[in-house]
């Protein structure tokens, strides 16, 4: 039984508490109104406005193209629907990297115009002057290693990474620097468990994994993809809670048949 179901807000304290009492995080991305509200009302800890709003949303091939006003528009329609989970918005390629004034402008734009509560982004010693800065303006940040989906044309592939010592040790020094700049959590993706399970271990603040075993402090994963609205991707790490495309487009068809046929609408549902 969950220690933490009745809290009013999920925090970043909340987050931290949850961790040093073995309760594991859940969190789950949305990008629309709707879907907020339904996960919010389901009671999980933290939405991700997740840049994945790129594949699943928008369509595109990579998390790449979209932007920072596409992202706050988003974020501030899943913060109008949020009442208890803690609300963290990506920041999107482009908008960080290289120049931590950028950097800090638009984690500003996105808690001044979205209501939301932190901002996610990727990568370690390279983003560390852009860390530092945002953090500096009282900004929550939660980081990301392992898997960077905006780093994809560096690496090529989406397959798992920090397989091999150099890359794995990396990982290990990125992930203690975010924890001693003052990052709140950590998003590992796609890596072996037994290395996030020794992050996990090692590091005091909250590591939350995607295809990064059980023995890590919580759990994410793409809404679309454990609907079963996307089809094609199907990684191992992904359980697949729902086939919701199949259902959508049996309704859709009933739909089309039933006004084909001349049964919608019947007497009943007309004025
Ligand atoms: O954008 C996203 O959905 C993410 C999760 C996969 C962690 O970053």
């Amino acid at each position: 039984m969950s220690t933490y179901k009745n809290v009013r807000r999920v925090t970043t304290k909340v987050l931290q508490a949850m961790k040093e009492n073995n309760e594991k995080i859940v969190m789950l991305t949305a990008y629309d109104y709707s879907m907020a509200r339904l996960i919010d009302a389901a009671n999980m800890d933290v939405v991700l406005v997740g840049d994945s709003a790129s594949n699943v949303m928008a369509g595109y091939e990579s998390t790449l193209p979209i932007t920072l006003d596409h992202m706050i528009y988003h974020a501030s329609s899943v913060v109008r629907a949020v009442n208890r989970a803690l609300v963290v918005v990506d920041l999107p390629f482009g908008t960080y990297q290289g120049n931590s004034r950028l950097a800090l402008e638009s984690a500003i734009r996105i808690m001044k115009e979205t209501g939301a509560a932190a901002i996610k982004l990727e990568g370690g010693a390279e983003v560390e002057e852009s860390i530092r800065r945002i953090l500096s303006a009282g900004i929550p940040i939660m980081g990301h290693l392992g898997l960077t989906p905006q780093s994809i044309h560096k690496f090529g592939t989406y397959v798992v990474r920090a397989t091999e010592e150099e890359e794995a040790e990396k990982l290990i020094e990125d992930a203690h620097l975010l924890e001693e700049l003052g990052c709140f959590a950590i998003v590992l993706e796609k890596i072996p468990a037994k290395l996030a399970a020794q992050l996990a271990k090692e590091i005091k603040i909250p590591i939350i994994g995607i295809g990064a075993g059980a023995e890590v402090d919580g759990q994410v994963l793409v809404l679309h993809d454990m609907l079963g609205i996307t089809q094609e991707f199907s990684p191992r790490f992904l359980r697949r809670y729902h086939d919701l495309s199949t259902e959508i487009k049996k309704a859709v068809s009933e739909y089309i048949n039933d006004v084909k046929r001349l049964d919608f609408p019947n007497e009943n549902e007309q004025y």
